[in-house]
């Protein structure tokens, strides 16, 4: 709900546990009053204290009245370069070279439904389910308008943020900055948690309590990537699972992004999110307009991980776009860490002959299958099957693959070009590069310049042609390596500071095209493995793969620390062989079922390879998945340990919205002889009801939860545990 009172220019945003306020003061200054567990309302604004600061400048307006300082006031989205020393939001380079940027209330709009973003991916909210309001700001010296956006979803605390720079003036402007949120607290006693890593160990939350000064993520990458992600969250020191008030923070942009919180003089924290300002200067002409990513807040006041429930639950409902919305999103097998590049139409069908009798419905053709592709020294830009491979090409192949009762997947990695390819040889200057430099080579590629259009229509007539060459069921989009040499031949030098992010806009438009013209196609993102796992590209691929590790047990981390925001379904997880490629590690197949399974669950394995009894558990693993699959995929997720704590074992738990089923997962991380004995204390159901587990014993849902399952003594290396619950 959004409360105006115009005569105090007061803007509250409730949602169902949370309250927002904004206030735009006696000097139009809009002033951020209150973010946090809902209150009543009424005008907040007695909670910002006025004082004399020594050095403080005060603004024209305040006369001779130095209480009032820019720099001491909650700012809702503040400037810069006139009396505000905390982190800015905006930067304006002005005709006159200034950078600077004062901006002050000029109005406000309410709309129905969800405000959009053009070109940009944004959560979807119809009339019914959320509300809009426009702030605008104006700074009359530089003749810029900037126009804050909000969408209020109120049963998920969800508040979303955007912002529209435009120039009304009659020069060009240079933004220099435009964060795409802003978020000043009156305390600083709060711990920032984010979520960081490497290539097969991605998104390993860091906590820490906030120091003075300023501390955050970025990338600089390209995209944005396995190092940090584009979500943190500010929380109480002792705020636990179900207990204490977090803030989480998401941005909703795959490219070069800066998340920097500042502790600042007189305890308060400044919280700023948007598109990285390292290289990045965008010109607006007189008229034209920038918008900034979409910034996403959940506010809980009960813990971690009611606040990752509502993250979940607004990603699944309110911005994936699911091709099998309703339904299940098919079981698949991928072929890339059983063949590497090794493989043809034979093998391909010899691989579907062998899972489809499993139950599993899609095979997904991994790289290699295109131009000439025997490893990943060439090929790459060539979208054309590899006839050698593929005899006849994909009409010939899809259809063998179906008459087994499989569907058909192919991998594609539109950004990328090989310096041995038909596409490089005729356009070298395609590739990004910084004249009179040699650009790095990356797994020997170079990255296209996909800032530029004809570039970007070459690549996709090509993949549009062998996507309609065949009935396709599903893609996997891959990146596979960070942007350097960032230059692009279409642009003046002093508009160089554009192409990060008009590379990333050239993704997005790729993926919209790719979205309208496959509608019934299941888009899986990647980018050697989970380097661009964030919210932009979940707009347009409902599933990402999590990481190129897929070892059960370096997997419970990396899908731990992805939980704190990303559901499971967005997460792409696969049974893989044993010894594991990525760490060497030998897991039961019962434990890398298990794991997988929290995930949007695959093989990556095989078929042939695997021995009798294994071929049963993948069997009755894949029946399950079947079977409790809506439980799975959108039950309410609870964390039940955490995974670097080093206990004995990783549990988790998936509860129906109903709370009569749940389903708890289990994987014993190490082993003693003589083992105490454990109990696992659940979560989320209900205490009024019994639960019958496994179709077997029953158990009050009170006692679950306080006194908790008896678990058995685990003998052997990573043993698991499912245990279905349902209410009898
Ligand atoms: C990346 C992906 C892998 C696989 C290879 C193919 O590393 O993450 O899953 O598709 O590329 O080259």
């Amino acid at each position: 709900m959004i409360l105006l009172d115009k005569e105090n220019n007061v803007f509250t945003l409730h949602t169902q546990n949370t309250t927002y306020q904004m206030k735009a003061d006696q000097h139009s200054v809009l002033v951020h009053t209150y973010y946090g567990p809902r209150v009543a309302g009424g005008d907040l604004s007695y909670l910002v204290r006025y004082a004399d600061r020594a050095c403080a400048p005060n603004p024209s307006e305040a006369g001779l009245d130095r209480t009032y300082s820019l720099n001491t006031i909650p700012q809702e989205y503040s400037t810069c370069g006139v009396g505000d020393f905390r982190l800015p939001s905006i930067e304006l380079e002005l005709p006159c070279g200034s950078r600077s940027a004062d901006l002050r209330y000029a109005g406000c709009q309410l709309r129905r439904g969800k405000y959009a973003l053009e070109g940009l991916p944004a959560f979807r909210g119809s009339e019914e389910e959320a509300e809009t309001l426009v702030l605008l700001l104006e700074d009359a010296a530089a003749q810029v308008r900037v126009e804050l956006y909000y969408g209020v979803f109120e049963p998920l605390d969800l508040i979303t943020r955007a912002v529209r720079v435009v120039n009304f003036g009659e020069g060009p402007i240079r933004l220099r900055q435009c964060a795409s949120l802003c978020l000043d607290f009156l305390r600083s006693d709060l711990d920032l948690i984010t979520f960081n890593g490497c290539h097969l160990m991605e998104r390993s939350p860091d906590r820490a309590p906030l120091r003075s000064g300023v501390q955050g993520v970025d990338s600089i990458r390209g995209a944005s990537s396995h190092q940090h992600n584009p979500f943190v969250v500010l929380c109480d020191h002792d705020a636990k699972e179900d207990y204490g008030l977090c803030y989480g923070a998401l941005l909703l942009y795959s490219g070069n992004f800066q998340i920097s919180a500042e502790g600042s003089q007189y305890d308060n924290t400044r919280l700023v999110m948007g598109i990285n300002r390292y290289q990045f200067c965008w010109t607006l002409e007189p008229g034209q307009s920038f918008t900034a990513p979409e910034g996403a807040l959940v506010c809980s006041p009960s813990g971690l991980g009611q606040m990752s429930r509502q993250y979940h639950r607004a990603i699944r409902e309110h911005l994936i776009q699911d091709p099998y919305e309703g339904g299940r999103r098919p079981v698949l097998i991928n072929n890339w860490e059983a063949t590497y590049f090794d493989f043809d139409a034979d093998k391909l069908v010899d691989f579907a002959k062998a899972a489809a009798p499993l139950g599993v419905e899609l095979l997904v053709m991994d790289d290699g299958w295109f131009g000439k592709r025997d490893d990943d020294n060439s090929g790459l830009g060539d979208w054309t099957v590899n006839e050698r491979k593929l005899p006849g090409g994909l009409k010939a192949l899809v259809p063998r693959i179906q008459e087994l009762g499989m569907s058909f997947g192919i991998w594609i990695e539109p950004e990328m070009v090989s310096e041995d390819s038909q596409l490089y040889r005729e356009h070298p200057d395609w590739a990004f590069r910084v004249p009179s430099r040699t650009p790095a080579r990356g797994r020997n590629q170079l990255v296209l310049d996909f800032s530029r259009p004809e570039v970007r229509q070459h690549v996709y007539g090509q993949i549009k042609a062998v996507l309609s060459s065949a009935d396709i069921a599903y893609v996997k989009w891959d990146m596979n390596r960070s942007l350097s040499d960032v230059w692009s031949a279409a642009l003046p030098p002093n508009r160089q500071g554009e192409v990060y992010h008009r590379y990333v806009l050239g993704v997005y438009e790729m993926l919209d095209q790719l979205r309208r013209d496959f509608p019934h196609m299941l888009i899986e993102g990647c980018a050697g493995g989970g380097g661009r796992f964030d919210a932009g590209m979940l707009y347009y691929t409902p599933q990402i793969w999590c990481s190129d590790n897929t070892d059960a047990i370096d997997r419970l981390r990396i899908q731990y620390g992805t939980s704190f925001c990303y559901p499971v379904s967005a997460m792409g997880a696969h049974v893989s062989a044993v010894p594991n490629e990525a760490n060497g590690r030998t897991t039961p197949i019962e434990a890398r079922g298990t794991v997988a399974m929290s995930g949007t669950f695959g093989y990556e394995l095989d078929p042939n390879k695997t021995t009798q009894e294994e071929k049963e558990v993948i069997k009755q693993q894949v029946a399950f998945f079947k079977e409790h699959y809506h439980l799975i995929q959108r039950g309410g997720y609870y964390r039940l340990t955490d995974p670097f704590a080093n206990g004995p074992y990783t549990a988790w738990e998936q509860v129906s919205s109903d709370r009569r089923e749940a389903l708890i997962s289990l994987v014993a991380t190490s082993l003693q002889a003589a083992p105490p004995f454990q109990t696992l204390r659940l979560k989320g159901l209900d205490p009024q009801l019994t639960y019958q587990v496994n179709g077997g014993d029953s158990y009050p849902g009170d006692v679950l939860m306080n006194a908790g399952y008896p678990l058995p003594l685990f003998h052997g290396d990573y043993q698991s545990l499912q245990l279905y619950l349902s209410a009898i």
